[in-house]
């Protein structure tokens, strides 16, 4: 089992359930927040009570690149490596087409697919001297879009893209995969009760998942998938059958 685990926008929500996950199957997880602070210092004091020195926290903005990479350095410092990385940091808001603006491609762009680009690339040494790898964390409207959402549709898409081209750059030494979440946990922003029962009703098991469906995808790439690379796991209740 890896040890050493960076994750992304890792206080809350899918994040913080992959790092719960991953922590009680052993490993260190350093926990990637943005402005979560309380949320993210409360689930390291939270697994380190459970075992000493096995979380630690570090806040960064994504789109900032020079933070970007102290996270890199930091995260390989705390425990002399890292054995795999998870991108689940996401920006996620509307942008119908007509409006869309150069600000928000840049935000949406720059956390959904530079930033793991850069990641990846700033971890790849260690990465590769640890035969680690790599879980992008996707969206199924990467392939099939959402109205209203273009640009982070367009992000995602490239960040499936370059799960598929840095499986082959990387290889053999770091695999890559990613995992495609349907319906998990609703945005913050509003959602009117209507399309959530509209979106319910499109899904074949009839129901929306929970972060731990995700994270145990994660789980299984990480410890149980040594031969599986370049692959995106779908974890939609079936969605995708019937978009
Ligand atoms: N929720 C779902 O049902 C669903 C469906 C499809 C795909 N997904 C994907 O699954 C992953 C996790 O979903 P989620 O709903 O748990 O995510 P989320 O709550 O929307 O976002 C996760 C974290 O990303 C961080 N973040 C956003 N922009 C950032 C930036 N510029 N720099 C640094 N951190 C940034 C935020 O950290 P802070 O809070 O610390 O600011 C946020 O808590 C995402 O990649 C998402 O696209 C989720």
């Amino acid at each position: 089992m890896p040890k050493n685990v960076l994750i992304t926008g890792a206080a809350r929500r899918i994040g913080a359930a992959c790092a719960r996950l991953l922590h009680s199957e052993g490993c260190n997880v350093f926990l990637h927040y943005r402005s979560s602070k309380d949320a993210a210092f409360q689930l390291s004091h939270e697994l380190n009570e459970l075992r000493p020195n096995s979380a630690k926290t570090m806040q960064a903005d994504l789109l900032d690149m020079s933070a970007l990479k102290k996270l890199a350095i930091d995260a390989c410092e705390a425990w002399g490596g890292i054995d795999a990385l998870i991108n689940n940091a996401s920006a996620f808001y509307p942008t119908p087409f007509t409006d869309a603006s150069e600000q928000q491609w840049d935000e949406l762009l720059g956390g959904n697919l530079k930033a793991p680009f850069f990641l990846s690339q700033a971890l790849s040494g260690t990465l590769a001297q640890n035969k680690g790898c790599i879980i992008n964390i996707g969206d199924i409207h990467a392939e099939r879009g959402l109205p209203g959402f273009p640009v982070y549709c367009i992000a995602k898409a490239g960040l499936m893209a370059m799960t598929k081209l840095l499986a082959r750059e990387l290889a053999p030494n770091i695999r890559v995969n990613a995992v495609s979440p349907g319906a998990i946990l609703w945005p913050e922003h509003d959602l009117p009760e209507s399309e959530k029962v509209e979106i319910l009703q499109r899904i074949p098991l009839m129901r929306s998942g929970e972060p731990q469906d995700i994270a145990k995808s994660v789980l299984f790439l990480i410890r149980d998938a040594g031969y599986v690379t370049g692959q995106i796991i779908c974890v939609d209740g079936g969605r995708t059958l019937f978009c």
